[in-house]
Parts: C-alpha cells; structure tokens; sequence
C-alpha cells in the first residue's frame, strides 16, 4: 500500500452549520492523518485560481460565490492510499448520489453546497497542497 497525501476543504456550508469537528472525525477513523490545517476565507482570485480548470463550466460563477461566502477548513491528510480513501468516505459529487455514510450524504444539501472537497488524483492533490501549504507547514507524522 502507497501512502499518500490528499488534500481536503471543508466548505463553507459545513463550516457555518459547525461540522468541522465530526467531519475530521471521519477522516481519523479512516485512518487519514491530518498533516497540515487551517481556516480562510478565500478571495475571489484565491477560489477562481483554485478552480481553474471548470472556468469554462456554467456554474462557475455560482461555485467561486459559494467558495467565498464564508470560511472554510483545508487540510493535507496523508495515509495509505490516501486520495482513493479520501474520496471513498467523501462520497457523489452530488449528495443525493452520494452512498449512505458518507460526509456528502450526511452533511450536503445539493450540489452546489456540499460540504466538502477532495482531489481526484495524486497529481492533483501535489497541486492543490501546494495551492495552499508552503512546505514547512506539513508536519511529519512519525508517532
Ligand atoms: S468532481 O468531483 O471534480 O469530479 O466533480 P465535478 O462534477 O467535476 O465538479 C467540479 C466542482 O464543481 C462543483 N460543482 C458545482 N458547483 C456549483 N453548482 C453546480 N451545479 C456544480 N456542479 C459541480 C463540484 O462540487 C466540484 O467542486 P469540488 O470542490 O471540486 O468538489
């Protein structure tokens, strides 16, 4: 097994309705380590940058409003085979897909506000670290 490391947000939905805590108690129980965290509010250059690659895509607009209408929790999570695993227990893009369990299906509305990000590859993950962690902010976990 690969370790690896993922990144998350915790969206600004979750965040006002004061999921922060039982949110990163799915991820240890997934056995994900939190490696790196912190709260901000992100500019509208920070959530455009961010989410680059869907500029083209119709909600764009709606997703860089809904990513700075408040703050939100990032974190680096690192474990084995950490993207995959991360994803897994993230569930649908869409809550109403997501399976029963998952952070989607129990704290998201709708697609447009659900509750939580994670990257889709390990590529993409070094990316979206990096986006937002120098890298003496992630700690190594040895104990
Ligand atoms: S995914 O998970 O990247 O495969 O999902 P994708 O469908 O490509 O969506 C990319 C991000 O856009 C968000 N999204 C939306 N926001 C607002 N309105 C609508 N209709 C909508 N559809 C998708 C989706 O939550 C993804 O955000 P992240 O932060 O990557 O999970």
């Amino acid at each position: 097994m690969a370790i690896e490391r993922t990144f998350s947000i915790i969206k600004p939905d979750a965040v006002a309705k004061n999921h922060i805590g039982a949110i990163y108690n799915r991820f240890e129980t997934a056995g994900l380590k939190i490696i790196a965290s912190k709260m901000i509010h992100l500019s509208k250059e920070q959530a455009e940058g961010f989410y680059a690659e869907h500029s083209e895509r119709p909600f764009f607009g709606a997703l860089v409003a809904f990513m700075t209408s408040g703050p939100i929790m990032v974190q680096t999570l690192e474990g084995e085979n950490a993207v995959l695993a991360h994803r897994e227990i993230l569930g649908a893009t869409n809550p109403a897909e997501a399976a029963e369990g998952t952070i989607r299906a129990d704290f998201a509305e709708s697609i447009d506000e659900n509750a939580a990000h994670g990257s889709d590859s390990v590529a993409s993950a070094e990316r979206e670290v990096a986006y937002f962690f120098s890298a003496d902010e992630l700690c190594a976990r040895t104990r």
